[in-house]
């Protein structure tokens, strides 16, 4: 585990399973249809049961880069923050922004919601076949400057799956902020 203050605010990283989390918001890598789907998503739904697919078919979808909102079922978390992120190609059809785009949209909507602590997967890096080093890089640089514009928000959490996606955070979190503990 490793943490770095940001203001007031955590930037925290942890290795773990996102749905044990127990932060008021975890995130979901989602896809557009938000009907459900493997890795993480299938983990979400099947850990908070059937509620937030229900909550899922009435908003009706989510374009890439953006987010919605639903409750966490009977996970330990209140909300799920459903976000949808690029699928990777080759580093030039916006990627990257669209990345940047889900984590930020995902923690305006948590602002909104009065929502203190979110934890968030490593999205895109899955199914998507985005790079982690690089996804590193976006989450973790976009994390920080939405702390400092959303003073509401008190932690920010990623919950990495497996010892490669944690040391690649942590390596990205190390470039960003040097002295890092
Ligand atoms: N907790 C935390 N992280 C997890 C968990 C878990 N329980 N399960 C998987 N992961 C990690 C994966 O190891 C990967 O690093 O989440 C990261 C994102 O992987 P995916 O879940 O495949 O998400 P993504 O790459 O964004 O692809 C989204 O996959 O499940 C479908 O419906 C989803 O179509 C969408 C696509």
């Amino acid at each position: 585990m490793r943490g770095v203050k940001i203001g007031s605010a955590t930037l925290e990283l942890v290795e773990g399973d996102i749905t044990k989390q127990d932060t008021e918001a975890i995130a979901n890598a989602a896809n557009t249809s938000l009907l459900g789907g493997g890795g993480v998503d299938g983990a979400i739904h099947r850990a908070g049961g059937p509620q937030i697919l229900e909550e899922c078919r009435r908003i009706g979808g989510c374009p890439t880069g953006e987010a919605r909102i639903t409750t966490g079922g009977r996970l330990p978390a209140r909300w799920v923050i459903h976000t949808v992120g690029p699928v990777y190609r080759d580093g030039r059809h916006g990627e990257a922004e669209l990345l940047a785009r889900a984590y930020r949209n995902s923690l305006s909507l948590a602002s909104e919601h009065g929502i203190r602590t979110v934890a968030f997967p490593s999205i895109s890096t899955g199914a998507y076949g985005y790079p982690l080093a690089e996804a590193a890089r976006i989450a973790l640089t976009t994390a920080r400057d939405c702390l400092t514009a959303h003073p509401g928000i008190a932690l920010v959490r990623f919950v990495l799956f497996g010892q490669a996606a944690y040391r690649a955070y942590d390596a990205a979190l190390a470039q960003l902020v040097p002295d890092a503990s």
